[in-house]
């Protein structure tokens, strides 16, 4: 991408600034409701989709008027927004720190379009790997895959951690509603505890341990997939059984065979799809098993329907874009450092990184709190005393985004709304939303921090704290 001019000199940033510092004290949700009794129609968004009823996006209630909504959105033009946009779904490799295209939204590219990486279209791999998926569920679904012992799967395990857990296991509980047969389970953490619970519960003959891994490297997935398998093996007994019960979701094939999964189980994808974005790849596995396939296509259709609205939409009307320059308004002006993300619905309980309602005040005024304690009787020194706890300041910025039902497609839809959100974010302050950089170094400090765990001798090679802490372990827990 070409540099940019940095955020604050960008003259529609400017702009921006002055109309905060002229209006910061003027603008009051409330009055803004008094002043125009149609501010709810004109300050939301009904998306109608196909068959799931309409996403409705209500940002009325935030501090800005027409005159604010203009210049946030004259800032995301200036930002380049669209020509971002576009590069992301045309394959450009916008994340430049890795030289990677960013291509989640190839995987729910439900219409085919051709999508070129490297000049090769990559839909017909996407769809390999999806019809390997399809054929995989239906088989175990439906109690035609046989473990070693002739019987049917009736539980299934995903072992993985970040993106190759969080989505899925999101995902899963959200849409508990659509469950088939199959019981589903996550293990993540490295604390062995972890994995002993779930094993515990579980019949080695009818369990289905799913390794999701994109590097097949990450130390707490496969010491978990080791151990995982040290289980399995010691009831029974016999190597061959192994590939009747593990399956992997990998890109990395050699060590996928190195640690014994037979590669017809392997369920492959890119390096174009980000950790924190593929539960849309094959590390989707475990929520194709869960719900059947058919609901986890839709998963893709709500998605990809998304996709669909931030590419078409202009931005006055675009979901992810609004949500977007709202954040960017309080952030950077208010400088807001937190945000609230409520979802009401219990089944999107681990939806947090996005849904359903932001932070959400009753706005109740000052005087008609003072008048009902007068009412009351109480004394005015009791009145005064208690009357900063009776009222909230109110003008309080809230979204809230409602849908008529939980449903695949909506869920799907809901996901990719945060994804384009956070992505035209990073636009905006010109930050790459895909970079992992630091992450892998935290990985290959953790990596070298383990073989000195082997010995007794203590270490001084680190700052204090870590040294201290390395060799309390050593002294008490070897
Ligand atoms: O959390 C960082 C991360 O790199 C995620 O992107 C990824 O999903 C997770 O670690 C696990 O990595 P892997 O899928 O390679 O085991």
């Amino acid at each position: 991408m070409e540099p940019k001019v940095n955020l604050k000199e960008d003259p529609a940033y400017v702009k921006l600034q002055e109309f905060y510092n002229l209006n910061v004290d003027k603008i009051n949700i409330q009055q803004l409701f008094q002043q125009d009794p149609e501010r709810f129609n004109k300050f939301s968004l009904r998306i109608a989709t196909p068959n799931d009823g309409e996403i409705l996006l209500d940002y009325s209630k935030n501090r800005v008027d027409e005159a604010a909504l203009a210049l946030l959105l004259q800032l995301a033009r200036s930002r380049n927004v669209e020509k971002a946009r576009d590069a992301m779904f045309t394959g450009q490799k916008i994340n430049f720190t890795e030289d990677r295209a960013v291509l989640h939204i190839a995987l729910r590219n439900r219409q085919n379009k051709p999508i070129l990486v490297n000049g090769k279209d990559v839909s017909p791999d996407v769809n390999a790997v999806l019809a390997h998926m399809k054929e995989f569920s239906e088989q175990v679904i439906s109690g035609n895959w046989k473990g070693y012992t002739g019987k049917s799967i009736t539980d299934v395990i995903n072992i993985g951690i970040g993106g190759s857990d969080l989505g899925p296991l999101m995902v899963t509980e959200a849409l508990k509603p659509y469950a088939k047969q199959l019981k589903v389970h996550f293990v993540s953490n490295i604390d062995g505890t972890h994995l002993a619970e779930v094993l515990k519960r579980l019949n080695p003959e009818t369990a289905l341990f799913i390794i999701a891994s994109k590097t097949f490297t990450t130390q707490e997935t496969i010491t978990n997939a080791t151990s995982a398998k040290d289980w399995f093996l010691g009831v029974a007994k016999d190597p061959s059984a192994v590939s009747k019960h593990f399956v992997a979701l990998s890109t990395n094939a050699e060590k996928v065979t190195a640690f014994g999964i037979d590669p017809k189980n392997m369920f492959g994808f890119w390096d174009w799809v980000g950790g924190r974005y593929s539960l849309w790849s094959a590390i989707g596995l475990s929520i194709s098993l869960y719900i059947g396939y058919e609901n986890f296509e839709k998963l893709l259709d709500g998605a990809n329907f998304m996709d669909n609205h931030f590419t078409t939409a202009p931005l006055e009307k675009n979901a992810p874009v609004l949500l977007a320059l709202l954040g960017v308004w309080y952030s950077n002006f208010y400088g807001a450092e937190t945000h609230a993300l409520l979802p009401y619905d219990q089944y999107l309980h681990r939806f947090i990184h996005s849904v359903i309602r932001f932070d959400c005040e009753e706005i109740c005024s000052w005087t008609k709190a003072k008048a009902e304690l007068d009412k009351s009787g109480m004394a005015p020194e009791a009145v005064a005393k208690i009357l900063p706890h009776k009222v909230f300041k109110g003008n309080r910025p809230t979204n809230s985004i409602v849908v008529k039902k939980v449903t695949p497609f909506t869920l799907g839809a809901l996901i990719a709304m945060y994804e384009h959100k956070i992505f035209t974010q990073g636009v905006i302050w010109d930050i790459n939303s895909f970079d992992q950089w630091g992450v892998e170094l935290g990985k290959q400090l953790a990596k070298a921090i383990e073989p000195e765990l082997q010995d007794s001798s203590p270490v001084s090679s680190h700052d204090g704290s870590t040294n201290g802490l390395i060799n309390f372990l050593k002294a008490n827990f070897a």
